[in-house]
């Protein structure tokens, strides 16, 4: 059964464009955003802010729950989806290679995913919602009405990771940045709970060499919004 508000789901790999193209879709259709990734981001961040290590986690918990109040603004085209965390813009404290090495272990704890399973279902809101993650479309919203799963070369995911920490004023060594890529892509595919696939019911589109209009023109063809 589909949900009664929409819900399009984008995952794929690092860089593969979910993040652009998500945020075109939310500021074109004007539907609410989740950036699951940064979901994650914000966990590690909290968890690392307030010195709680995983193990501690479940004693902790309720605790975390109440802090854990995290917003998304679409923000502009050609800058990151903002992440506002308790009223506070913390974009760029979570979206450095640091702190994504420290997600990309914790998103891997299934205590982690099972508690940030339903603060995702609370952003399917009126008028629709563009879901952008790891396993949007296979697990937390298999009721979606469009699911996409983009793909792109391991060197064109790194080059444009590599351009967004430029314009984030970060200092980027490229043979670093592939490996990080190619090591927390195999972690997230490779690992027990939530593996990052494609969902069997998913349209799924390779960007390399695509401009991000060009993705969205495929996207807007498909039988959905046609
Ligand atoms: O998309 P991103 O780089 O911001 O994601 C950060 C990490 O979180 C990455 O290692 C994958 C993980 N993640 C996940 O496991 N499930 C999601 N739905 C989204 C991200």
């Amino acid at each position: 059964m589909k949900s009664s508000t929409p819900v399009i789901t984008i995952d794929g790999p690092s860089g593969a464009g979910k993040g652009t193209i998500a945020q075109m879709l939310a500021l074109e259709l004007n539907w609410n955003i989740l950036d699951s990734g940064a979901l994650y981001r914000t966990l590690a961040f909290l968890l690392h802010q307030e010195n709680i290590s995983l193990n501690q986690f479940a004693e902790k918990k309720e605790k975390i729950q109440k802090d854990f109040k995290v917003q998304f603004d679409p923000g502009v085209i050609g800058e990151p989806v903002r992440v506002i965390f308790n009223n506070i813009d913390i974009t760029n404290k979570v979206r450095n290679e640091e702190i994504a090495k420290k997600t990309s272990m914790l998103a891997a704890d299934p205590s982690i995913r099972e508690f940030i399973r339903p603060c995702q279902r609370e952003f399917m809101k009126h008028p629709g919602l563009i879901a952008d993650g790891r396993d949007m479309g296979t697990v937390i919203f298999p009721d979606a009405n469009l699911k996409i799963f983009l793909t792109a070369s391991l060197e064109e995911r790194a080059k444009r990771r590599e351009q967004q920490l430029k314009r984030q004023g970060m200092e980027v060594n490229m043979r670093v940045l592939l490996e990080e890529l190619e090591d927390r892509d195999q972690k997230d595919r490779e690992r027990e709970h939530s593996p990052l696939v494609a969902a069997k019911d998913s349209v799924e589109l390779d960007t390399t060499n695509i401009k991000p209009e060009g993705v969205i023109k495929k996207i807007k063809a498909l039988p959905f919004f046609n």
